[in-house]
């Protein structure tokens, strides 16, 4: 394909766009338990107006665009006070929750470069549940990797971390919540064990940060997180999740400037001038930065507590639902609104399919199979319609259970049966390279 030889009005090129989105995931409408996160019309509108405010500068620049600075420092000064930082934390804006564990991983690297000579190769100790981005910094940066297991009660088993410190460990990770079920790691007894040990402790809140200091406000009982808890080194927390910000904007916060040191690059002997970076990227869109900032300004303490409060009651409305449905079962307990059930008379990515066949797009797990649900406000409106098509999906897929599956069912059912993992990475590569190839 070519560029095209003549340009097109942009009345014209915006018609294309709206065309090609179709078929798109109907997030709007309620019916997707994933990938966006959205408050109201009037916040979307305030964003998008900040993001364009800034379209064009470039947060690489704090010299060039001062505003950028100022709004970089006072998000992640907010945000550091929200997770019970002191004025002594400090921290970056990234693009995502990936690249603020990925600068979580690097920083632990270098810090161990600096300060602990003894390691020969880094490792990091990291939960089943933690999320993937975890294995994809270590991947990058060449550092190992170790598994803490799950307890039955899906947390990170504390214990079995405690043994599985050695020499060459440098951080210990915690989630709060983990993506698969919602649930918080006892980041007390993970911290301490890296206190006792004198490594790091990172807890990825990319999930939770922005909405479980909210909830604990509210009265739910929200386990300790944050850096109240003694031995937490940093945290990570996504504004384009739960803190309803544009995408693009995640912060990565530390107790101390001084480990921050560690995770700022510098290259000063390139003709091109002395350059320094704080995170991943180089260009830095000032949209998503300017948009966080104005996110937080927009919404204030009194917005963020009046949306938590909508998705804790809709995620009570929908737990109950799901649990008095026969043969449902939520897994472990979620304080949140992040959760996942699992079918015991059934096969559960049979039920997926089938709500699927309907218009509900659920996340699928595995080991142990569920289905996974991460409510936001335009939930609100459909917990009857989804709750009454859960129930009459269950019942067909009990019905049906043993017969031959397709669709996604049979896609993770064939994934799990692979012995070899890596095969199983090979297939997702080539199913993602397929996807990604241009189409007639
Ligand atoms: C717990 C957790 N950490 C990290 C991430 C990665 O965030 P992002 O997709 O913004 O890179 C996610 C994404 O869902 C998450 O749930």
């Amino acid at each position: 394909m070519k560029i095209p030889e003549k340009g097109t009005n942009p009345d014209d090129v915006m018609e294309m766009l709206k065309r090609a989105r179709a078929s798109d995931a109907a997030w709007r409408r309620g019916r997707t338990f994933s990938l966006v996160y959205w408050a109201d019309e009037e916040h979307t509108d305030l964003l998008k107006r900040a993001y364009c405010e800034y379209f064009s500068e470039n947060g690489l620049s704090p010299l060039a665009f001062p505003s950028l600075r100022k709004f970089e420092t006072e998000v992640i000064a907010m945000a550091a006070d929200l997770l019970g930082g002191d004025s002594n934390c400090c921290g970056s804006l990234t693009s995502g929750g990936t690249e603020s564990i990925l600068m979580a991983v690097k920083t632990a690297r270098q810090w161990a470069r600096k300060n602990r000579p003894d390691v020969e190769k880094p490792e990091i100790l990291v939960p089943r549940s933690a999320h993937p981005a975890f294995y994809k910094a270590a991947h990058y940066l060449d550092v190992g990797v170790r598994l803490i297991p799950l307890a039955s009660d899906f947390r990170a088993d504390a214990n079995a971390a405690r043994e599985m410190i050695g020499p060459n460990t440098v951080m210990v990770v915690g989630s709060a919540p983990a993506f698969p079920h919602g649930v918080v790691d006892p980041i007390e007894s993970l911290a301490k064990l890296a206190q006792d040990n004198g490594i790091l402790c990172h807890v990825d809140a990319c999930l939770g940060g922005f909405l479980l200091p909210w909830l604990r406000q509210l009265g739910v009982d929200v386990p300790p997180f944050d850096f109240t808890v003694p031995g937490v080194t940093s945290i990570s927390a996504d504004i384009h999740k739960y803190g309803f910000a544009a995408k693009g904007a995640s912060c990565i916060v530390y107790r101390s400037a001084h480990l921050r040191r560690s995770q700022y690059y510098a290259w000063c002997d390139w003709p091109g001038g002395i350059y320094v970076s704080p995170t991943m990227t180089g260009t830095r869109p000032g949209g998503a930065i300017a948009a966080a900032w104005a996110c937080l300004q927009h919404l204030g303490r009194e917005g963020y507590l009046r949306i938590a409060e909508k998705i804790m009651k809709t995620s009570e409305r929908l737990k109950q639902a799901i649990s008095s449905i026969p043969g449902l079962r939520i897994l472990g307990q979620p304080p949140a609104s992040v959760f996942a059930f699992t079918m015991e008379d059934g096969d559960v990515y049979l039920l997926g399919e089938l709500m699927q066949q309907r218009g509900w797009h659920l996340d699928r797990l595995q080991d142990p199979a569920a289905l996974h649900i991460m409510v936001t406000p335009v939930h609100e409106g459909v917990v009857d319609d989804f709750a009454s098509d859960l129930a009459e999906c269950t019942a067909e897929a009990r019905a049906r259970s043993g017969e031959p599956v397709s669709g996604m069912a049979a896609v993770y059912g064939m994934m799990a049966a692979i012995e070899d993992r890596s095969q199983a990475e090979e297939i997702a590569i080539d199913f993602l390279s397929q996807l990604m190839t241009l189409q007639g």
